[in-house]
């Protein structure tokens, strides 16, 4: 196609942002660590030809696994369906269903020392598949759904758990419901974001969250999700380094 290939240089931005990893060792506050992102929607078939989804674009779960990678992490990043490529250095699962996410993060998250839940995984799927396409019909259609399974809160099932962040996206009352997930989930921290407020959240290039953790609230303002990116990585960094300590 002439845009992608073997021998091909680099974007601009990506020879900055290669070059910032590597030449700025003030900034690796995770060398040597194993972080584990998952980002971007999943995807819940219905038939061969229609699922249920939601509008995450995986911007921001991509903006973190280039942040951690920058600070110095072997990064994987295990991404539900998302128009963009993953970032150099960082290693790729791609899957689509809540069910593929969970197997993959499975796979390896017990050598995993950090382990950040971004992705907006769709909390039901349909209860069965339809192996054709189902015909129109001038009838009223019920689709039986199924809880996915929480990917997030099936860490504290592992015998080794590594320090967990999770995503609290809320339209209302935000910090009470993020707590409660915090809690319910046993993660370290959560992000705790307004979503459907324009211009950040879903598909924007911004976002502004709250980071909640035992004993802990800081508020990062509406910036670019690559700057809020760095923020968090350097929140994470901080306290995962605490409680080593
Ligand atoms: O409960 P809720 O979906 O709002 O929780 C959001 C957090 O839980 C996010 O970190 C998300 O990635 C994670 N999650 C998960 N598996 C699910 C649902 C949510 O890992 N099935």
């Amino acid at each position: 196609c002439g845009e992608s290939g073997a021998g091909r240089l680099l974007t601009l931005t990506e020879i900055v942002v290669q070059l910032t990893a590597h030449l700025n060792s003030a900034e690796q506050c995770l060398a040597g660590k194993k972080v584990m992102i998952t980002a971007g929607p999943t995807i819940e078939a219905i038939d061969p030809v229609r699922f249920l989804s939601n509008h995450s674009s995986g911007k921001m779960g991509y903006a973190l696994a280039q942040a951690a990678y920058s600070a110095g992490a072997e990064v994987t990043l295990v991404s539900g369906p998302v128009a963009m490529s993953a970032p150099a250095g960082v290693t790729l699962v791609s899957v689509h269903s809540a069910e593929q996410m969970f197997n993959a993060v499975q796979a390896s998250v017990q050598q995993m020392d950090i382990f950040i839940g971004c992705a907006a995984v769709a909390d039901y799927r349909p209860e069965s598949v339809q192996s054709q396409k189902i015909k129109k019909s001038p009838e009223v259609m019920t689709i039986q759904l199924t809880p996915t399974i929480d990917i997030l809160a099936s860490l504290n099932d592992l015998p080794t758990k590594p320090f967990a962040v999770g995503f609290a996206a809320e339209t209302q009352n935000i910090k009470d419901y993020a707590l409660g997930k915090l809690e319910a989930k046993k993660c370290d921290l959560i992000m705790a974001n307004h979503v459907g407020i324009e211009g950040t959240g879903f598909g924007s290039d911004d976002n502004a969250v709250t980071v909640l953790g035992h004993d802990l609230q800081i508020e990062l303002p509406k910036q670019s999700k690559t700057m809020l990116a760095r923020a968090m990585i350097s929140i994470i960094a901080d306290t995962y380094k605490q409680r080593k300590l």
